[in-house]
Parts: structure tokens; C-alpha cells; sequence
């Protein structure tokens, strides 16, 4: 097929290279933002008098109806095309005649594409933040409802003391206000507007790239163009914000497995978001986790790709860029549907609190509290903490618990201990007594969910 920019070659290239240099399947996705693109540099070229009033608005209406055609399904992607850029050109062309072509003054397809890419992130940005504040408004209803819940904390997936799962899930909270503040700040770098960069060194013409910017809602505009055109850093930032949002759903994601398995048992999910074995009856697998886990290598896999792309290649832009935007869609098409999948997913979660509150019991997580105990009965820390690990051996061996062990046992160890030892070391009254701010007593998760509140009231 003859091209668009047949002039120093004859512009016939064979099937294969067509093949392999056509971008058109993944990028018409950005057809809004190249059409609307292009009628702000309409509007720019006619207003700076650089074409005529007349034929900037003859061209703005050309492409407004092909905007509709599309939009309305009236109208099919030509995949001859190389690319979105050309489509929407050969398009305008076909409908306008001869003006159509002054469209591409005082621009070129590497400013253009730089543009539409921006402003494509821009929006997948804004609906991204969209599914994140709902994970985390679900997220924190699931806190509130089992603010008071106990169940064992961990280190190194031990038992190691009593916190209340609303405590747990507000951690994950924490995470997601982090998320959304890392999107907004990426979304703030990457609003500045390349067009008017041109190939790469700016132009002759009198453009006006600020007009231009502002009419596309940018907060301002590169300055340098060879930046300009070179610049993939807002979408490696975008994939790496998304790589570590990907990172906290995987580890909640893991923690929700095994609280589903039968050594845990701690939640139930809802059956419309479980699957069950093609053999094996009993079971009820918890997919939705498993895969938002395994998606995440997806997504870590798309920022890899894009900064490996984008390591070696000398200034300014290089046909290389173009293996940008499959990376970069496919990690947003990923973490949306995983935010989709995982609000719903912990929308329906159960907990089932007598479990989580039979493993507390055990394994003694309340001994760091029989340590304090003994503190606040004058012995220096250290002392206390070698006492307390004596009576949690002898309690290993005689099959108690700190619970069940006697008064006349505690009292062998050390003369301190007296009757109120076991208010000291009811894991209610540990948790209860951890009110420092951000720790795990029903008043310090209820200030950490009206501190997330106020952000993201419920709707
Ligand atoms: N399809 C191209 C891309 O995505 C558009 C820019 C082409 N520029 C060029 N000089 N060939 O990168």
C-alpha cells in the first residue's frame, strides 16, 4: 500500500513490514484523544493565523463528525493504517478534500502520539483512583464491622499478639491512601502537554502551544521539545504506582488464601466469588485472590518491558516508543478489573471471628502483656521478659495456658504475681489496652477509619 508520506521513497513497503510496523491495533483505542487532540490544533493554526479561520473550522467539523461516526459505531478503524495518527488524517481527508492536509502543519506524529498518550493515561488515571477509593471504602466498612473482632497478629507467620481484624484490614487502608496519592501525583508530572514539540526541535511557524494546552486541560507545557517527544517517564511512573498497587492487592490476596484454607479458617467468601473443584467436591477455591496474585507479575512484567524499552535509546524519538502503549494499556486493563474483582470479592468476605478468636487463644500472644505486667510491678524489663518466657515453658509443658495456669505456679516464678495476673493477660484487655495512636484498641481502629472517613466519606 502507497503511504501518507511517499515522497522521498515510493512509499510501497511490503506486506511483512506493513505487518510489523502498523500500530493500529492497539492504539485506535486513543482515537478520542487524537481527534480532540487535533481540534485544539485547529483551533491553535487558525487563531495564530496560520491557515485561515475558515479552514481550521472546516477541519475541526470534519473531525468532529468522524469523532461521532466512530463513537456511534458508524464508522470502522481503516486497519491499512499505520497507525491511529494516519487513520484519523486519510479519514478527514477523504471527507474534507484538500484542507484536511493543512491539519499537520506545525506538528508531527511524535509530538501527536506523546499527546494522545498523555492525555489517555490522564483519564485510565482518573478511573483507576475512581476503583481504588472504592476498595478502600469497602475496605474500611469491613474494618468497622469487626473493629472489635480478635484474632492473632503475626510476625514471620507466627503468632505473636492480639489485634482485632478491623485493625488488620485498616493496614491495607493505609496502603490504598498511599496508592491513590502516588496516582495523583503521577497524573500531576504527566499533565504537562508535548504538542508543538514537533519532530523534535520546534517549529518556524508562530504556533501558540500554551492555547493549545490550555484548551486541552494541561496544567502547562514541556519545555524542551526534544523532552518533549522523548519523555516515556509518565508512563513508567504510572506502571510503577500501578506495579506497587498490584503489590499490596497480591499480599492481601495471599492473606485472604490462606485465611480461606482449613488450617486458618478465619473468612469465608461469598460463593458467587469462589469456584469449586472439577473433582474434588468439598472444595470452594478462592480464584478471584489467586489471579489478582498472579496478575500482578503481569503488571510488574509491563513496567520491566517498558523501562528495558526505554534504557538504551539516544534522544530524540525512535520507532522503539512504539512498543510503549501495549505495556502500559495492558497494566491498566489488568488493575482495573482486579480492583473491580477484589472490592466485590471483599464486599462479600465473612469473617468467621470464634475461629480467629480460638487461634488467639493459643500460642501464647499474650505474653509480652504478662512481661508488662510484671514491669508495672517494679521489675526492670528485661527481668520480666526472662520470667515470663519461664512460665510460658512451663505452661508448654504442662499443657496450659497463661489463661489456666494457677496462681500458685505464677507465684513459684515470682512473688509479684498476684490474682489480677489474669485480667493482665485476657486478650480482650490486651487489646483494649493498646491505645496508643495507630495501635489495635477499638478507639485507636475507630480513629484510624474516621481518619480515612473524612477523606472518602461513605457515600
Ligand atoms: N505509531 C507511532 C508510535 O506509536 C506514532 C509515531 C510515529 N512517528 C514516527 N516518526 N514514525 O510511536
Amino acid at each position: 500500500m502507497a503511504k501518507m508520506w511517499a515522497g522521498r521513497t515510493d512509499g510501497v513497503t511490503s506486506k511483512l513490514a506493513d505487518d510489523f510496523n502498523s500500530s493500529i491495533h492497539f492504539d485506535s483505542r486513543m482515537y478520542r484523544q487524537d481527534i480532540t487532540g487535533s481540534m485544539a490544533h485547529a483551533a491553535m493554526l487558525g487563531a495564530q493565523g496560520i491557515i485561515t479561520q475558515q479552514e481550521a473550522d472546516k477541519i475541526i467539523e470534519g473531525l468532529s463528525g468522524i469523532l461521532e461516526d466512530l463513537e456511534s459505531d458508524k464508522l470502522a478503524f481503516d486497519m491499512e493504517c499505520e497507525d491511529i495518527h494516519m487513520f484519523v488524517e486519510q479519514e478527514l481527508t477523504s471527507r474534507i478534500g484538500d484542507v484536511g492536509k493543512k491539519l499537520h502543519t506545525a506538528r508531527s506524529r511524535n509530538d501527536q502520539v506523546a499527546l494522545d498518550f498523555r492525555m489517555y493515561l490522564r483519564d485510565e488515571i482518573d478511573e483507576i483512583l475512581d476503583l481504588t477509593e472504592a476498595l478502600i471504602r469497602t475496605v474500611t466498612d469491613k474494618a468497622e464491622a469487626y473493629a472489635d473482632a480478635i484474632m492473632p497478629g503475626y510476625t514471620h507467620l507466627q503468632r505473636a499478639q492480639p489485634i482485632t481484624f478491623g485493625h488488620h484490614l485498616m493496614a491495607y487502608s493505609m496502603m490504598l491512601l498511599r496508592d491513590v496519592s502516588r496516582l495523583q501525583d503521577c497524573r500531576l508530572r504527566m499533565n504537562v502537554s508535548p504538542i508543538g514539540s514537533c519532530a523534535l526541535a520546534g517549529t518556524t511557524y508562530e504556533t501558540d502551544r500554551e492555547f493549545e494546552a490550555k484548551k486541552l486541560g494541561f496544567n502547562g507545557v514541556c519545555m524542551n521539545s526534544i523532552d518533549g517527544v522523548s519523555d516515556r517517564d509518565f508512563a513508567i511512573e504510572l506502571l510503577s504506582a500501578l506495579s506497587i498497587l498490584m503489590m499490596h492487592l497480591s499480599r492481601f490476596s495471599e492473606e485472604v488464601i490462606l485465611w480461606c484454607s482449613w488450617e486458618f479458617k478465619f473468612v469465608e467468601l461469598s460463593d458467587s466469588f469462589t469456584t469449586g473443584s472439577s473433582i474434588m467436591p468439598q472444595k470452594k477455591n478462592p480464584d478471584m485472590a489467586e489471579l489478582c496474585r498472579g496478575k500482578t507479575g503481569r503488571v510488574y512484567g509491563d513496567l520491566m518491558a517498558l523501562l528495558t524499552v526505554m534504557k538504551g535509546i539516544p534522544l530524540a524519538y525512535n520507532k522503539d516508543m512504539q512498543e510503549d502503549k501495549e505495556a502500559v494499556f495492558d497494566a491498566c486493563d489488568t488493575v482495573k478489573m482486579c480492583l473491580k474483582v477484589f472490592t466485590e470479592m471483599v464486599a462479600g468476605m465473612k469473617a468467621l471471628t470464634q475461629n480467629m478468636r480460638t487461634a488467639a487463644q493459643k500460642g501464647f500472644i499474650n505474653a509480652t502483656d504478662l512481661a508488662d505486667y510484671l514491669v508495672r510491678k517494679g521489675l526492670p524489663f528485661r527481668t520480666a521478659y526472662k520470667i515470663s518466657g519461664q512460665i510460658v515453658a512451663d505452661c508448654i509443658a504442662k499443657g496450659l495456658v497463661l489463661e489456666t495456669y494457677t496462681i500458685e505456679d505464677y507465684q513459684k516464678h515470682s512473688p509479684l504475681i498476684e490474682e489480677d495476673v489474669y485480667s493482665a493477660v485476657d486478650l480482650s484487655v490486651c487489646v483494649e489496652k493498646r491505645i496508643s495512636l495507630g495501635g489495635t484498641s477499638v478507639a485507636s481502629v475507630r480513629e484510624q477509619i474516621a481518619y480515612v472517613r473524612k477523606l472518602y466519606p461513605t457515600k
